[in-house]
């Protein structure tokens, strides 16, 4: 269907209505990382975290989106670029509902994040870089999927065979091989706090 088949209607309560009601912004954090960076560890520390402070969240994790939502999709850099197309769409319906909206997601080109940040506008999206040398997630290899693209029987896995194009001005950047998990939270959540991000 052609956009100017279709009208857009206002909603009556707003972003702010509902951001007034929550007594915080919506927003959302976008995890991008290697396969074993940590990357849904710390989501949904985070998530408990911030839920425990009475904020309203919702984590959008890669492997469970692919489930159902995202089921269509396989690992080819089309359909990495719609899956993360997608899941843009889907967190900033979030953040417009009012919520602090936890995307752990590969999400390898910078491209494809940065239109969600450019969609989002700034100070909703914040890029945050689960930073991990490929040696560290491979040892890790907390699902053996790296083992089986070492052995060929799964191609295009990032950072074997596929790219990992990492983020160049994230707004934070963890490096998850030297903090562990309590202090990575802390780090995201103090700089929530300095740059005021939930107000
Ligand atoms: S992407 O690149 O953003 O579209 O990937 P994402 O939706 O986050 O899905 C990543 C999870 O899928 C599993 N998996 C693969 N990852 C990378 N490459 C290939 N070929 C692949 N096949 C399956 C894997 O469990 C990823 O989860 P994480 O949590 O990142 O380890």
């Amino acid at each position: 269907m052609k956009a100017e088949q279709l009208t857009w209607s206002s909603p009556i309560v707003t972003q702010a209505d509902r951001e007034r009601q929550n007594g915080h912004r919506g927003l959302v954090l976008w995890f991008t990382g290697l396969s074993g960076a940590g990357k849904s560890t710390l989501a949904v520390e985070c998530e408990r975290y911030l839920h425990r402070q009475g904020i309203r969240t919702y984590v959008l994790d890669g492997d469970n989106i692919r489930h159902g939502l995202n089921s269509d999709l396989s690992f080819t850099d089309a359909d990495r670029k719609e899956n993360i197309r997608r899941i843009g769409e889907v967190a900033k319906l979030m953040a417009d509902a009012g919520l602090v909206t936890i995307v752990s997601f590969i999400s390898p080109f910078r491209a494809d994040r940065d239109i969600v940040r450019h969609s989002l506008g700034e100070g909703r999206f914040l890029e945050i870089y689960v930073r991990c040398p490929l040696a560290v997630c491979e040892r890790r290899d907390p699902k053996g999927l790296y083992q089986k693209a070492r052995a060929g029987s799964l191609t295009s896995f990032t950072g074997i065979d596929a790219p990992y194009e990492e983020p160049l001005q994230p707004e934070l950047a963890i490096n998850t091989d030297q903090v562990d998990v309590e202090q990575a939270v802390r780090r995201i959540i103090q700089y929530l706090d300095l740059h005021e991000s939930l107000k």
